[in-house]
């Protein structure tokens, strides 16, 4: 997916992500298609939303991007630099030093017998602050720009309330300076009400560095409001990947279309008329023959995983959208 938008600039390029996992059941060993095939590129200073529901490959595909998974195939390029080769020294430090990921638990990613002055510092050891006095400066301003205070420095993990710790998290991926953060579900396991703060506080600091975000959830409604473009994850997949507005507007992929009638509605009529649409992959039947998918740019910048077999009736669809915006427009 080579497109362009408006010549932005590329941070992060995935090609053809693959990764496959290999468990035991029962003596047999099972491959488990995590992430499979996956390609979509992420812009300078934007927020990429990630959807799909449980199991669907986010996490492995956040954590296969900064290496903690070695990929089983494909690519990954950032500002141009390949991540997707051996790993050594060189290229760890290159990718903590850019990257940060917000872990999906905030409880089981903060080491409990640390203090939260020892969790977020850590970093800054990596980036190379020595003096324990700056370090302990420059922890206590993170913790004030996440709306914690100084004297949490000295706290231990267990002493906050998730949507603390959730900030804890934030901090300690701020700290080194990264100029791409991995947020993974970082409000899921939040109240409603702490949900908006944590979102508003990633927004404000988004403004404030000029960071790119690569935002996964498994709700769409949670990513409407705060992605410039969304991609769709099924089983591995990235089925569906287009500008939010549009992606709302003129979902194509019928996994896209079932994820948007799931979402219920604030005016009562458009409720009582809400229809759920299921989806069942098999209506594909990718697995017979020549029929493969891959990926076709529908519209300019929208794109869906479909086969050669498929294209023709999205194009219709898409024709009939476009139709009826210019009858909107004249
Ligand atoms: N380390 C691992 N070893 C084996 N299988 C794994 C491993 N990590 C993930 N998987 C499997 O890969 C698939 C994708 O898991 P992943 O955690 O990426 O999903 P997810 O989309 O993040 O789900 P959730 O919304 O529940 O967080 C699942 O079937 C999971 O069981
Ligand atoms: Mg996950």
């Amino acid at each position: 997916m080579a497109s362009e938008i408006n010549n932005k600039e590329v941070v992060l390029e995935v090609k053809n992500l693959v990764m496959h996992f290999s468990s035991k059941k029962r003596g047999r060993t099972h491959r488990v298609k995590a992430v499979d095939d996956v390609s979509f590129n992420i812009y300078r200073g934007e927020t990429f939303g990630l959807v799909g529901e449980s199991g669907c490959g986010k996490t492995t595909t956040g954590r296969t991007l900064i290496r903690l998974y070695n990929p089983t195939g494909g690519e990954i390029y950032f500002e141009g630099k390949p991540l997707h080769g051996k790993m050594t020294n060189e290229l760890r430090k290159y990718i903590t030093s850019n990257i940060a990921m917000i872990f999906q638990d905030p409880i089981a990613s903060l080491n409990p017998r640390m203090t939260v002055q020892e969790i977020i510092g850590e970093g800054l050891k990596i980036r190379g602050v020595k003096d324990p006095e700056e370090r302990r400066k420059i922890v206590v301003d993170m913790l004030k720009k996440v709306g914690l205070m100084e004297e949490h420095a000295t706290r231990y993990p267990h002493e906050f309330s998730g949507g603390q710790r959730q900030r804890i998290g934030i901090a300690r991926a701020l700290v080194t300076n990264p100029k791409m953060i991995i947020a993974d579900e970082p409000v899921s396991a939040l109240d409603v009400s702490v949900q908006a703060q944590v979102i508003n506080l990633l927004n404000d600091l988004q403004e404030e560095y000029g960071l790119t975000i690569l935002f996964i959830a498994h709700n769409l409604s949670v990513v409407k409001y705060f992605s410039d473009r969304i991609g769709i994850m099924y089983f591995g997949k990235l089925v569906e990947l287009a500008d939010c507005d549009e992606l709302f507007k003129y979902p194509l992929h019928p996994y896209t279309k079932s994820l948007l009638s799931a979402i219920p509605q604030p005016d009562p009529n458009h409720e009582r008329r809400r229809k759920r649409i299921s989806y069942n992959s098999k209506i594909h039947k990718y697995d017979e023959g020549e029929n493969k998918p891959h990926y076709f740019e529908v519209r300019p910048n929208h794109f869906v995983y479909c086969s050669d077999a498929e294209y023709p009736a999205y194009q219709a669809e898409v024709a009939e959208i476009e139709a009826s915006l210019k009858g909107e427009q004249a």
